[in-house]
């Protein structure tokens, strides 16, 4: 089967990083992760960044660059990090729907949340991408 993109972003704002805690399913809840979702058929990574980031957190987004690395999820899934910034004017990030938190972390506060396992190595990149920390 072919791979399937999962995008993911790491939205800064103020030097501080967005986490979003997962409310679903039930063996990913409480565990949180850079917000994101699938790549449909004929859509665009940064496209799909954009979208996700609507729907799940009401924001208007532009995506940046891609952060180096790909980190393999449950198959055909592979996790994307791209960063992505609020543009002027955007509503504050909400949790409308698979999350029930969020968190603005700053860089010493990036580790005080359980992230999902997979996120955690692409959390690291992030960090290193962004010189945050
Ligand atoms: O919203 P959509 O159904 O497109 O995607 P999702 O359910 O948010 O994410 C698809 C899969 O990627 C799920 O299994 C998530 O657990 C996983 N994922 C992840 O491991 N890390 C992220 N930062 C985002 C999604």
């Amino acid at each position: 089967m072919s791979e399937r993109i999962v995008v993911a972003a790491a939205l800064v704002d103020g030097g501080r990083l967005l986490a979003a805690r997962r409310s679903a399913p039930a063996d990913l809840a409480g565990r949180w992760e850079l917000p994101g979702g699938k790549v449909e058929a004929g859509e665009s990574p940064e496209a799909a960044l954009v979208r996700e980031l609507h729907e799940e957190l009401g924001v208007a987004a532009e995506p940046g660059e891609r952060v180096p690395g790909r980190w393999p999820l449950r198959a055909p899934f592979v996790l994307h990090v791209w960063t992505a910034r609020l543009l002027p004017g955007s509503a504050a990030p909400e949790p409308l729907e698979d999350h029930d938190a969020l968190r603005w972390l700053a860089p010493d506060r990036i580790w005080d949340v359980p992230w999902l396992d997979q996120d955690v190595p692409a959390v690291e990149r992030v960090i290193a991408h962004l010189g945050l920390g």
